[in-house]
């Protein structure tokens, strides 16, 4: 198992360009499952979960040609299997998100209950409510959900448009009913729909394939469902990752750093940039990216997670980080995940103060953070471990890093383009 050995403290500064987002890619890449014919997708992340979702795909027969972060092309003309295995959707549960598309073009689907990861049960009820809705039958069998659509006259059991409202925000939950309804019956109305930018990049995928899709970004989204997708000649382009962006900046910002982040929006992370500016980060926006700067001391700024566009939960951990060294005493609460802050107690190994308290952490700073062993968990949890420790004094060895390198591309090489002493090493 891979570790990251990080010499510190350190300075960051320089340019860096921001990767496709791992959360767009991801349902992107689903869509492809829709149409007869390829589609073409440029700026795919070349981390872990994306590797995976393909080898899920290839299995049901797409034939996927390109590397990350060059064109990808998946086509899906062929399938000989509807079903996604526990051993693949064990070790990333996005791959639920393969059951829409599945149900909407073959009328049927078995697929791998996902199973919970560190965070939390992360449970798939309002996935499975929704397609209940749209006339599919769901039987959940030896950790298999079972779906399919009966027949009604020729061709296959087609899904019926209907109005699903999720009883609290889901991401994938959203874009897994727009990937279904693009090819239902009738139409379908998403509300209380997620808004995430992820969400909006997959809807201008579906649009571009041909589909009808409406409302992105807002809470209702309106999908008109066609018989088949005609498919689209034209590369899509990944979103830009806000997550990684943030985790960067924020790297910036712990470090007294100066980071230009290109491809970075400040439209898609409108919280946390309010965060870094009230705890005295500078943040200038161009048409190219995002400039993040600090010079002076860090204020302690309280956030609490929402969906968006409110503060992102998979930047709470960061955050968490940045926090230790702030002049005072915040808040960093979690409302999303029953159980996002495993990095509390890796933080309190090098040094910081961190009481928590429920969906509470406390975090007291400045606190002089030293070097040690510390163990990730979770995706973005490793992220702030490694935030840490490019101030704490001396060595931190970061265990476990295969989290990391689920949903950030060389964070190694990016972080030493920047100036830092980071190097992956057996661990
Ligand atoms: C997406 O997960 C992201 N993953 C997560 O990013 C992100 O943290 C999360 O959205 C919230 O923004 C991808 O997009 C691949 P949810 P998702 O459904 O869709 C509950 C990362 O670090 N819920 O919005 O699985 C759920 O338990 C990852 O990149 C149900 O109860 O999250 C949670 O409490 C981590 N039943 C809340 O809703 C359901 O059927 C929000 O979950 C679905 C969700």
């Amino acid at each position: 198992m891979d570790a990251f050995l990080v010499s510190g403290p350190c300075r960051i500064s320089g340019e860096l360009a921001v990767s496709g987002a791992k959360n767009a890619a991801l349902p992107d890449v689903a869509a492809a499952l829709l149409s007869e014919r390829p589609v073409s997708l440029d700026r795919l992340p070349a981390v872990a979960d994306i590797r995976t979702m393909k080898k899920l795909l290839s299995g049901m027969g797409v034939t996927v040609s390109g590397e990350a972060p060059g064109t990808v092309t998946l086509d899906a003309s062929r399938i000989v299997s509807t079903e996604a295995p526990y051993d693949l959707v064990r070790t990333m549960r996005a791959s639920i998100l393969v059951l829409g598309p599945l149900l909407a073009r073959f009328g049927e689907a078995r697929v791998s209950l996902p199973g919970g990861c560190a965070i939390g049960v992360r449970p798939v009820d309002l996935h499975i409510m929704a397609f209940e809705a749209m006339g599919a039958r769901i039987a959940v069998e030896k950790g298999y959900i079972h779906a399919h659509v009966s027949r009604v006259g020729p061709g296959r059991g087609r899904l019926t448009g209907a109005t699903v409202r999720f009883p609290q925000v889901t991401v994938t939950g959203t874009e897994n009913v727009m990937l279904a309804a693009t090819l239902a019956r009738g139409v379908t109305t998403i509300e209380n729909a997620a808004r995430e930018p992820e969400v909006v990049d997959l809807a201008a995928l579906l649009v571009s394939m041909g589909a009808r899709v409406s409302g992105a970004g807002t809470a209702t989204i309106v999908v008109e469902g066609i018989e088949a997708l005609p498919g689209s000649p034209v590369p899509h382009a990944v979103l830009a990752d806000r997550i990684e962006a943030g985790t960067y900046a924020t790297a910036a910002a712990i470090t007294g750093g100066d980071v230009t982040l290109r491809g970075a929006r400040e439209e898609d992370l409108p919280a946390f940039v309010a965060a870094l500016r009230a705890a005295g980060v500078d943040v200038s926006a161009d048409e190219s990216g995002l400039r993040v700067s600090r010079s002076g001391p860090l204020r302690p700024v309280d956030v609490e997670t929402a969906p968006h566009p409110g503060y992102p939960t998979d930047l709470q951990a960061q955050w968490m980080a940045l926090m230790t060294q702030a002049e005072g005493t915040s808040r960093v609460v979690e409302t999303i995940f029953e159980n996002r802050f495993l990095h509390a107690a890796e933080l309190v190994r090098l040094g910081a103060n961190v009481r928590v308290e429920g969906h509470t952490a406390f975090v007291t700073g400045p606190t002089r953070l030293e070097g040690a062993t510390v163990t990730a968990s979770d995706l973005r949890a490793s992220a702030a471990l490694v935030l840490a420790a490019l101030v704490a004094e001396g060595e931190t060895l970061v265990r476990r890093i295969y989290h990391l390198d689920r949903g950030y591309a060389a964070m190694e090489e990016k972080l030493s383009s920047l100036g830092a002493r980071v190097a992956r090493v057996p661990g």
